[in-house]
């Protein structure tokens, strides 16, 4: 049996997940704040309960983190980790022994599917035939001629990380060629990486653009009017990454003059638009309301996800998706 330890814990889960989290903890003593989280994208209010915790878990505030002496693993429940990457945080974690752990595992399934979808959805010109249907419309011939096999084209991933990589399996059967930037590549990749400065003369190759980036201090606006006047008019842009890492005026103008052929938008700054906001009626613009992560099982994947971080934590061996 394993030690007993106090295990902050900011969010609150539907039944069945809490059920599991409750009975993984059972040897623990849980702290609770007083207010507690039902999201993952917003942190949780500093609260003292977490002073006496060894390990966190939800999104708890990073001052708070670093305030509590005993804390030494923290995991996020979301993919994203924004508030903590930045030099101060990780300095500071790195001089206590605190291991940030995100929930990048959870999301990379249903992410990399929906992105699947959404790229044979462009080729089957599923938007078309559905708009079509709306108005009773049935244009064989044209709809007929306008799709397109995958195979041969040029995918361009923006951040190859979690999802990334997993979309990389989905689309092998497709034979597409898979150009992706990285800011730190691992060595171990099975797609062609990119320098940054090879990323122009691929986004002139790109069929599709898939934004996979992070929100972070080197991402804001890093897909630009300047990238996106080098696509194709046949090329789609992709982007379930973060709304702020995408010129919204800039693809609204690139979709308006026919520089590029589409885009779809999972995420979006702000979120949601406002209603009379360009890009929902800019053509060729299909946006899903930040669901691509989602799925019927996500809060009690979650739970096992950081309980099995939590018995690896317990053996001493390296934790899954650690960030920090
Ligand atoms: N739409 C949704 O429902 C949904 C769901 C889950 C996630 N997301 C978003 O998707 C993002 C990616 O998720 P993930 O699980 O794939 O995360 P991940 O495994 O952390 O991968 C992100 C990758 O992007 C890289 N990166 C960071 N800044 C970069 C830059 N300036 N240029 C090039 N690459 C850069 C990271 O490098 P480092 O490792 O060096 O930082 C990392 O390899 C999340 O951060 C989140 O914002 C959205």
């Amino acid at each position: 049996m394993s030690e007993r330890v106090g295990i902050f814990c900011d969010t609150e889960f539907p039944r069945e997940a809490a059920a599991e989290l409750a009975a993984g903890l059972r040897a623990h003593r849980v702290l609770r704040p007083a207010v507690a989280l039902r999201g993952n994208l917003a942190a949780s209010q500093s609260d003292p309960a977490i002073l006496e915790a060894e390990i966190a878990f939800g999104q708890p505030d990073p001052a708070s983190l670093l305030a509590a002496p005993r804390l030494r693993f923290a995991q996020l429940t979301s993919a994203g980790y924004t508030r903590y990457d930045e030099p101060r945080f990780r300095g500071a974690a790195r001089s206590k022994g605190l291991a940030l752990c995100s929930s990048s595992t959870v999301y990379a399934e249903p992410c990399a599917e929906h992105l699947l979808a959404l790229i044979l959805a462009t080729a089957r010109r599923l938007p078309d035939c559905c708009e079509d249907q709306h108005q009773r419309g049935w244009h064989a011939a044209e709809r007929r001629r306008q799709a397109f096999l995958l195979r041969g084209q040029t995918v361009v991933l923006l951040g190859y990380g979690a999802i990334a990589r997993r979309l990389t399996e989905l689309l092998a059967p497709f034979e597409v060629q898979i150009l992706a930037l990285d800011r730190a590549p691992r060595g171990d990749e099975t797609v062609t990486m990119l320098s940054e400065e090879e990323l122009d003369a691929a986004l002139a190759r790109a069929d599709h653009l898939v934004d996979v980036l992070p929100e972070n201090a080197t991402t804001a606006g890093f897909l630009d009017a300047r990238r996106l006047a080098k696509l194709q008019p046949s090329a789609t842009v992709y982007n379930i990454g973060r709304g702020t890492t995408l010129d919204h005026p800039a693809l609204c103008a690139a979709l308006r003059s026919g520089a590029i052929a589409g885009a779809y938008l999972d995420v979006t700054d702000p979120e949601p638009l406002p209603p009379g906001h360009p890009l929902w009626d800019a053509p060729g613009c299909h946006i899903t309301p930040h669901m691509a992560g989602g799925r019927n099982t996500e809060h009690v994947a979650l739970v096992r996800h950081f309980l099995a971080n939590l018995a690896r934590y317990e053996r001493g061996e390296p934790l899954r998706d650690r960030v920090v």
